[in-house]
C-alpha cells in the first residue's frame, strides 16, 4: 500500500513535466548546472558563443585541436569564470547543413547522457540541428520509470534553449517529448498497476486538466448493451473489467469531420486459453502499446502552448486477456457489434477481437479517417524487426501520409500488403470469419485484412507497432512510438486545412 501511494506521487511529479524552455538572450538560469554548445568539423560554434563573447577563445582552441566538431564526439572544457561550474560543454555538429533530424536526436541525447554522468540534471544549451527534435529529446530525459525507491536512475530536471530564434518550435518539439513521455510511463507500468480501469482514470485525469478535452468511459454493461460481443469476449476471463474509454479533442471548426485514432489496450496479454509460453511473457504487459499511444498523442495535444486547429476522436478498448474458467475457449463463436460473426481459434489474437468492435464504433463519429495502433502480432516483427512499423490501410493517400510523417519525425514505418489472398484465408465453416488465418505465415497481412473487414465505410489505415513500441535487453523499456509519426500526421493535416481531409 505504502509502495503505491509513493509511485503516485512520482506519478504527479511526471505529469508537471515541462522541464523545455527557450530565451531569445545568451544568459541562463541561475539554477544552471552546466552550458552546452556545439562545433561544427569547419569551426563554426553556435551563435552563443559569439553572443557571450567567448567564440575568440573557442576558435583558439579548435585550432589548437584541443576540441573537434566530429559527431558523436563531446569535449569537456574547464576554466571559464562565471559559467555555471566553470565549464562548457562542447558537442560536435559534423557538418550543420546535413544534420538531418535523426542526428539532431542523437545530438540531444549525447548531450543528456554526458549531462547526467557529469551530475548535472539542470542544463542551458545552444546547439545546431532542430530546434523541435532537439527539444523533445531533451524532455524524453526527464523520463525515468516509476516502481524504483532505490537509486532511481538520474533524470534531467530543466533545459533551457538560449539564443532561441525558433521558440515555438521548441515549445513544439516539448510538448511532443510530454506526449512520448506519458506513452512511456503508462507502458512501463506493470500490468498489478495498470489495469483498464487505471487507463480509464488517467484519460479522465486528462480531460479534467484541458478544457478542449471530454472524457467517456463505457464500462462492461454499457458495451454488451451495444452489442461488443467480441471485445467483451476477450474481458471474460479476467477479474478486471474492461473498459472503452473515448476521448474527444475538439479544437477544430466544429462542423470538421475528426481523425479517429483506435489503440489496442490489453493491459496483460497471457494468451488466453491459447496460453503463451512463459519466456519474456512479462513484455505483454506493453499490449497496451497501441492505447498508451494514443493518451500520449492527446496529452502532447494538451502540453502545446496554442491548441491544434484540429477534431480528433481516441477510441481506446481496455481489457486483460486471462485463461480462467469463464474465458472464452478455442472454437467459440462470438456477434461483432458489426453484426458479423467470428470464430475464435486462437484467444492469443486477441487484439483483432477488441480493435474489430472499437473500430465499428467510430464509425459514429463521422470520422475523415481512422488510424489504428495496435501491439498486433509477432509476424510483423519478424519482417521488420524493430526499427519501423508495420502500415497497413485501404487508402494510398493516408498510407503515404503516415509513411511521410513517420520519416519527417524519424519515428519510421513501412507499408506491408493486404491482398485479398491473404484474406480469403480468414474464411471460417462456421461464422463469417476466423481470427486466424488457415496458414502459418503472413500473420501481419491476415491480422490488417481481419480489421480491414470492419473498416469499409471510412478511410482506414492500421500501425502494427509490435517490434517498436519498447525495446527489450538491458534498457528494457517503452519507446513512446508511434506517437512523434502521429503528431507530425496531424500537424500536416492542420497546416493543409485545419479540417479532416488533409492527409
Ligand atoms: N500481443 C500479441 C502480439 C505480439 C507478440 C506483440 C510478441 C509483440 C511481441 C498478439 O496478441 C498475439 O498474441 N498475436 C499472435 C497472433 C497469432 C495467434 C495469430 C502472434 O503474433 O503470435
Ligand atoms: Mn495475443
Ligand atoms: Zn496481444
Amino acid at each position: 500500500m505504502r509502495f503505491f501511494e509513493k509511485v503516485d506521487r512520482m506519478i504527479e511529479q511526471t505529469k508537471k513535466d515541462g522541464i523545455v524552455s527557450a530565451r531569445e538572450d545568451q544568459q541562463c538560469d541561475a539554477s544552471t548546472d552546466l552550458i552546452a554548445i556545439s562545433v561544427s568539423e569547419a569551426g563554426q560554434w553556435s551563435v552563443w558563443a559569439e553572443r557571450a563573447g567567448l567564440v575568440t577563445q573557442l576558435q583558439g582552441l579548435f585550432a589548437a585541436g584541443h576540441v573537434r566538431g566530429v559527431r558523436g564526439k563531446s569535449t569537456l572544457l574547464y576554466g571559464f569564470d562565471g559559467l555555471p561550474g566553470q565549464r562548457l560543454l562542447v558537442l560536435g555538429a559534423g557538418d550543420p547543413d546535413t544534420l538531418s533530424v535523426r542526428e539532431s536526436g542523437a545530438l540531444a541525447r549525447t548531450l543528456a547522457e554526458q549531462a547526467l554522468e557529469l551530475g548535472a540534471s539542470r542544463i542551458a544549451c545552444c546547439l545546431h540541428g532542430d530546434p523541435a527534435t532537439l527539444a523533445r529529446h531533451l524532455q524524453m530525459a526527464a523520463y525515468t520509470p516509476e516502481g524504483k525507491t532505490q537509486n532511481p536512475a538520474p533524470t534531467l530536471l530543466q533545459a533551457e534553449f538560449l539564443c532561441c530564434d525558433a521558440p515555438a518550435a521548441v515549445a513544439q518539439g516539448a510538448a511532443a517529448g510530454v506526449g512520448v513521455n506519458t506513452t512511456r510511463r503508462l507502458a512501463d507500468l506493470p500490468a498489478n498497476r495498470c489495469t483498464p480501469r487505471y487507463l480509464a482514470e488517467q484519460a479522465q485525469a486528462l480531460a479534467d486538466s484541458h478544457p478542449l478535452i471530454r472524457c467517456e468511459v463505457l464500462d462492461r454493461e454499457a458495451m454488451a448493451q451495444l452489442g461488443m460481443h467480441s471485445l467483451l469476449s476477450v474481458a471474460q476471463g479476467s477479474a478486471e473489467p474492461p473498459a472503452l474509454i473515448v476521448l474527444q479533442y475538439r479544437a477544430g471548426a466544429p462542423d470538421s469531420a475528426p481523425t479517429a485514432i483506435v489503440g489496442k489496450g490489453v493491459t496483460f496479454d497471457t494468451g488466453g486459453i491459447s496460453i503463451k509460453p512463459s519466456a519474456a511473457m512479462d513484455e505483454m504487459k506493453y499490449d497496451m502499446g497501441g492505447a498508451a499511444a494514443g493518451l500520449g498523442v492527446v496529452a502532447a495535444l494538451a502540453a502545446r502552448a496554442q491548441p491544434l486547429p484540429i477534431n480528433l476522436v481516441v477510441v481506446l478498448p481496455c481489457v486483460e486477456n486471462m485463461p480462467s474458467s469463464t474465458a472464452t475457449r478455442p472454437g467459440d463463436v462470438v456477434t461483432s457489434l458489426s453484426g458479423l460473426t467470428i470464430e475464435v481459434l486462437n484467444t492469443d489474437a486477441e487484439g483483432r477481437l477488441i480493435l474489430c468492435d472499437a473500430l465499428t464504433y467510430c464509425a459514429r463519429f463521422q470520422p475523415a479517417q481512422v488510424i489504428d495502433l495496435a501491439t498486433l502480432t509477432g509476424a510483423c516483427v519478424g519482417a521488420l524487426g524493430h526499427h519501423r512499423s508495420g502500415v497497413f490501410g485501404n487508402d494510398d493517400d493516408l498510407v503515404n501520409a503516415l509513411l511521410a510523417a513517420g520519416d519527417a519525425s524519424d519515428d519510421r514505418a513501412w507499408r506491408l500488403p493486404m491482398d485479398d489472398d491473404y484474406d480469403q484465408e480468414l474464411d471460417s465453416r462456421f461464422a463469417d470469419i476466423a481470427n486466424i488465418a488457415s496458414v502459418r505465415w503472413g500473420g501481419a497481412s491476415h491480422a490488417a485484412c481481419f480489421l480491414s473487414r470492419f473498416c469499409k465505410d471510412y478511410r482506414w489505415a492500421h500501425l502494427d507497432i509490435a517490434g517498436t513500441a519498447w525495446q527489450g535487453g538491458k534498457n528494457k523499456g517503452a519507446s513512446g512510438r508511434p506517437v512523434p509519426l502521429l503528431l507530425h500526421y496531424l500537424d500536416q493535416l492542420a497546416a493543409n486545412h485545419g479540417a479532416g481531409d488533409a492527409s
